[in-house]
């Protein structure tokens, strides 16, 4: 269940499975991100995105299939044996998830958010995580928000500072599920700006659920397609959106372009 790494990926997802009672969300999917890599997926709702991202980090228990992060390779379908649950754990650290909805903890102030799983998961000193917990607020553009609850935030500040937590952790990926979907759209730039940033001066290696297309022809390496459980195509976005070649995505794009 356990091993080296066996090549350059840092996420690596060979034959996930994933049914829910009779119904097979996800019918085996592949897919490999190398270290700096941006993959889009983009796909129809219900196409089985957020089950993929929740299984990567065992959010959700694949029926079958194996995950590897950073050579930390877990297999799904097995009981969670107490070996099992803390490879999940180390799995979990290597991996910042951002959510649609933010999912900040509303009785905690931004910077307390952000230091939350440094002090508590890594037992780094409260004072030094202190300290780079407000470097990573001025890296999403809120400094002066240290000290504001959520509350008091936009969603797309609150976005941001989703994004300073799960990055507080140093995580080897980034996950993001439709993270400026829930915005106002005269908020959606700001998020994607700190997700730019993140991959091009941070070089992240990002999976993205988005539907941003300007941002996935910008910023991503590579685009995955997603219909009824499977990658049906993938490449490059100048090849992914201005010549696609499986109808689904073609009529996808029509509808969202
Ligand atoms: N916890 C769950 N229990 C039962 N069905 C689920 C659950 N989570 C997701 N599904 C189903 O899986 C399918 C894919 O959902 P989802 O992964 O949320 O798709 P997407 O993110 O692409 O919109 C949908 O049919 C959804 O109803
Ligand atoms: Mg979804």
């Amino acid at each position: 269940m356990t091993g080296g790494p066996t090549g350059s990926a840092v996420l690596r997802v060979e034959g996930l499975r994933k049914s829910f009672g009779s119904h097979e969300v996800l019918r085996g999917i592949d897919l490999e991100v190398e270290l700096g890599e941006v993959v889009v997926v983009f796909g129809r709702s219900g196409s089985g995105k957020s089950t993929f991202l929740r299984c990567v980090n065992f959010l959700e228990e694949p029926t079958a299939g194996t995950i590897e992060v950073d050579g930390i390779r877990i297999a799904g379908g097995d009981h969670r044996t107490r070996a099992k649950r803390e490879q999940i754990r180390q799995l979990r650290i290597h991996t910042g998830m951002v959510f649609q909805d933010f999912n900040l903890f509303p009785h905690r102030t931004a910077l307390e958010n952000v230091i939350e799983g440094p002090v508590t998961v890594r037992g780094r000193p409260r004072r030094e995580a202190e300290q780079a917990g407000r470097e990573l607020l001025e890296m999403v553009g809120l400094p002066e928000k240290a000290d504001h609850y959520p509350i008091q935030l936009s969603g797309g500040q609150q976005q941001r500072i989703a994004i300073a937590r799960a990055l507080a952790m140093s995580p080897k990926v980034m996950l993001f599920d439709e993270p400026t979907s829930a915005l106002d759209p005269e908020l959606i730039g700001e998020v994607l700006a700190v997700m730019r940033r993140l991959a091009t001066e941070l070089r992240m290696t990002m999976l993205v659920v988005t539907h941003e297309m300007g941002f996935a022809r910008e910023v991503a390496s590579r685009m995955a397609f997603f219909h009824e459980g499977l990658i049906i195509e993938q490449g490059p976005p100048a090849q992914m959106i201005g010549n696609p070649q499986q109808p689904e995505t073609r009529r996808f794009l029509e509808a969202v372009l």
